[in-house]
């Protein structure tokens, strides 16, 4: 995120002073904390990723990372690390030979 060009720092996030949640958050939680400027993702949503409720950082690192996004780990495995159904386009090229050896949903 833009920390390096000024558009934000440290306290955006952290309260040095101390807080009431892990790490010196600002909010009370991980997710509140990202809420404050990534409002679209509070939703409401229909239909929700439950590992998105729970904690933005589940896939995304808020002081960087080597991958786009901000992300943990780089895309596909960051999902297969969830959906790792075996014998599912989940962890297998999709094409016309799978579907007929395993995966006909
Ligand atoms: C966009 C929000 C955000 C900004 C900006 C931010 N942090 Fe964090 N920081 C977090 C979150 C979220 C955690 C993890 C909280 C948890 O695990 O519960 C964290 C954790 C930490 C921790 C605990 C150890 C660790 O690495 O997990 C330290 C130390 C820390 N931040 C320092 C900083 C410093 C120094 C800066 C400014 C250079 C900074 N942070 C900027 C969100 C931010
Ligand atoms: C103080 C405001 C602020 C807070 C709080 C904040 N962000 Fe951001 N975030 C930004 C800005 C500004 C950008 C850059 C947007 C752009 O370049 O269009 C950004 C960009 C991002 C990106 C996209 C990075 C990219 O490479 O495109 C991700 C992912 C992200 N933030 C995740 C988080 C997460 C997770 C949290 C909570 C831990 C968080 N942000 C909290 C302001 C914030
Ligand atoms: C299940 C994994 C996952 C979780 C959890 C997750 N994200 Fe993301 N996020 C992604 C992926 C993957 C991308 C890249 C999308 C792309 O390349 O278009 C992304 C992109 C983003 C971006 C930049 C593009 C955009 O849509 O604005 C922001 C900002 C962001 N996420 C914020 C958040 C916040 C805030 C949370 C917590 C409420 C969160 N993410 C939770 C996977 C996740
Ligand atoms: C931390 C674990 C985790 C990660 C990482 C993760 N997911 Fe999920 N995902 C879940 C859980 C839990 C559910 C809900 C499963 C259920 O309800 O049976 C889900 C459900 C889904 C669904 C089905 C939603 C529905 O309404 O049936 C899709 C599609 C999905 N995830 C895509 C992705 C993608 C794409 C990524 C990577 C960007 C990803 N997931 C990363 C845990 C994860």
């Amino acid at each position: 995120m833009p920390l390096l060009e000024g558009k934000m720092t440290c306290v955006d996030c952290h309260n040095p002073h101390g807080s009431t949640s892990n790490s010196l958050l600002k909010d009370d939680s991980v997710n509140e904390t990202c809420y404050q400027c990534h409002t679209e993702k509070r939703g409401p949503f229909l239909w929700e990723h439950a590992p998105v409720r729970d904690n933005c950082m589940n896939c995304h690192n808020p002081h960087g990372s080597n991958h786009d996004k901000l992300l943990q780990v780089a895309r596909p495995f960051l999902c297969q690390q969830c959906h790792a159904n075996a014998a599912f386009h989940q962890t297998n090229l999709f094409n016309a030979a799978s579907w007929w050896a395993a995966a006909r949903p």
